[in-house]
This record gives C-alpha cells, structure tokens and sequence, in this order.
C-alpha cells in the first residue's frame, strides 16, 4: 500500500467499524443460518431495506466477513471471520462491537484532538457527565451493553490467564472480583477451583442483573468507599487502566485495608506499556482510557511505583500469549 492509500484507510477507519457494528447490531450474521442466503433474505429476516443491505455485504466482502458469490451477485455467505459475530459462536464478538463501535464510543473519540489542547474527559465534553460511568446513569440501557461487552473481552482474556504458567490460586479460599461487572472472570476461576468461593463486587446497577450462587456471593457498592473484608484473593482487571494514579491508590488503599494479611491482588491489563516502536494493544486502549476516565495503561515502572504507593509489592508478572498481563501484588 502507498502512502496516500495507507492514510486514506486510517481516516476512514470509522467507516469499517461502522459497517461491522450495523451488521452485528441487526444481528446480519445470525440470519444466515450457516446457510448461502440472497441479500433480500437477509433483509427480509433482519427487517431492513433490501438494496442498502445488498450494498453493505456487497462491501464487507472484500474485509472478509462475507462471501459474494460470482454468479448469483445478489447471493452471500458468511466466512469464518464473519462467524465470529453470530450471537451463537463460543467466542462470539458481537456485544463487544455493540460497545466499541456504539454511538457513545464513537462520539467521545471524536473528541480526542480537543482533549489534546483542554484534558477535559470526553464525557463531560460531550454528554456533560462527571466521567464514564456517569453513562450507566444517564443511559441505563448502557449498563447492559458495557457489561456484556465486558463478559466478551472475559471470554478471550480467560483463555490467557489460564495459559499463563506462573499464575497459580493455590491457597485462595475466597476471591473478590473487584469491578467485576457480570462475573464471567469470577465465575471463569470458580469453575475451575471448585473449593474456592467467591465475591463478584460493581456497582448496584450492574450487580443488580446478576444472579448470585452457592459458590458466588454478589455484593453493590463503591470501591472508592470500601470493599469485601477479609478475604485471601482480590482480582480487579481493567479496573486501576480508568482511573489516574490518585484515585487507583484509593482503589488499593481500600483493598490493602481490610485484606487478610497474606492477602494476594491480582491486576489484569494490556501491558505493561512497551518500550518505543513496538505494537501493543495497550498503547491504543491508553488513549481509550485517556478521553473516556483520564485513566491510563501503565509501564512495568509505573506499577511498581503505583504499587509502592498502596503499600504493596509486586510478587510476580504473568504473561501468556495475549496482550493481558497480570500482575500479583502482596504487602510490602
Ligand atoms: C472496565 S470495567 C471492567 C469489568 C471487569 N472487571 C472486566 O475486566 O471485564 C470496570 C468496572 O468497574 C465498575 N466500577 C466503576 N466504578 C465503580 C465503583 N465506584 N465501585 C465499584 N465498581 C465500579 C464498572 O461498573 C465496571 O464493571
């Protein structure tokens, strides 16, 4: 690719992410039931207009989500790729492209050549909100998109938590999931330590739509107030990336507080931040943070000195193949 057709697809990213969300949003993949479908079949069974939605497969073709047949134009398939955003797929992605590529998201990154100049947060920009998390009041269909977006991010980043050969829960009797939205990283650890129980600790709103277990408790509140006392394990992943280093070490002042004294904390996040030049999720998902929390993704030395701050040190870094890591913490 030349450099004038290299620059013109990056200004047009949000074209790409806009036809991948319509085509999730109106649940395109699941029309086809595995099946070679015409454009008007799948218009007919997603309720919409048949000549746009010729046009928007005839266009994903080419990115790979569809196949368009040579003879019968009119008629597509889904690939492999496009599979992926069925409802139905076990590491389905599609409640993660209604979160990433939804209004809200989209809207607040149009704002990030002003935070540049101002370093005013996105949401206060453009929907007048204190942060964030302010959506999950003003929008409370929100709570449900982010949630189960989350639970979808989970679903990967299981996968490398347990191909991560030095993270071990051996002698945790009691896990806190801190922010842990539905539970699917809790309930993920339940599973597989069957003796372990469990606290899935967010916000009213959200923990007001999970259903608790034997295993998991189920606990509202506010992590900048307190959290679960006395327990042995804390998880918080992509907690501490929202938030600046002031309000993470109230985050971890309030765990180190009422945690047993042998108590281990789990960090899960993309990183930490590579060293210059190299390609890391993190470095993205950091400007993410940046407009929508003043949050931050973090170098290996800034969590050390973020720790130290709590009281904490760090015992070890787990890695496995993905972009998540998961720094174990303990008292210092
Ligand atoms: C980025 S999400 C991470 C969710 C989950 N841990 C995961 O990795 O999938 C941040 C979570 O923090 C929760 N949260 C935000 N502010 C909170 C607060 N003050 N007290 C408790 N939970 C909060 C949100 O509701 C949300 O579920």
């Amino acid at each position: 690719m030349n450099p004038v057709e290299q620059l013109a697809q990056y200004s047009t990213g949000h074209w790409v992410s806009q036809m991948v969300y319509a085509f999730a949003k109106n649940a395109m993949g699941d029309a086809f039931e595995g099946q070679v479908k015409s454009s008007e079949q799948i218009a007919n069974t997603c309720e919409l207009e048949a000549q746009p939605t010729y046009r928007l497969l005839r266009a994903l073709a080419p990115l790979g989500i569809v196949k368009q047949h040579e003879e019968q134009q009119d008629h597509f398939e889904l690939t492999e790729l496009g599979s992926f955003l069925t409802s139905t797929h076990p590491m389905s992605m599609v409640d993660k492209v209604l979160l990433e590529a939804s209004y809200e998201h989209v809207l607040m990154w149009t704002h990030l050549a002003e935070y540049l100049k101002t370093g005013e947060m996105a949401p206060s920009k453009v929907f007048g909100l204190d942060n964030y998390f302010g959506l999950f009041d003003a929008r409370p269909e929100h709570v449900d998109v982010f949630s189960k977006a989350m639970s979808c991010y989970t679903n990967d980043e299981v996968a490398m938590i347990n191909a991560m050969p030095t993270l071990d829960f051996t002698g945790i009797e009691k896990m806190v999931d801190v922010g842990g939205a539905y539970g699917a990283l809790l309930k993920a650890i339940l599973g597989k330590h069957t003796n372990m129980q469990g606290i899935l600790f967010d916000q009213q709103a959200v923990v007001d739509r999970v259903a608790p277990s034997e295993q998991m408790a189920v606990q509202g509140g506010d992590f900048f107030t307190n959290v679960p006392a006395d327990c042995d394990g804390y998880f918080l992943k992509h907690i501490l990336h929202d938030w600046d280093d002031a309000l993470c070490a109230t985050i971890l002042g309030n765990v180190v507080k009422v945690m047993k004294p042998d108590a281990r904390i789990f960090i899960g996040e993309f990183g930490p931040v590579p060293g210059p030049n190299e390609p890391h999720l993190s470095k993205m998902f950091d400007l993410h943070m940046m407009i929508c929390l003043n949050g931050k993704e973090r170098t290996m030395d800034q969590w050390t000195t973020l720790l130290a701050r709590a009281g904490l040190t760090v015992k070890a870094v787990h890695q496995s193949f993905g972009p998540l890591c998961v720094i174990e913490a303990q008292r210092a």
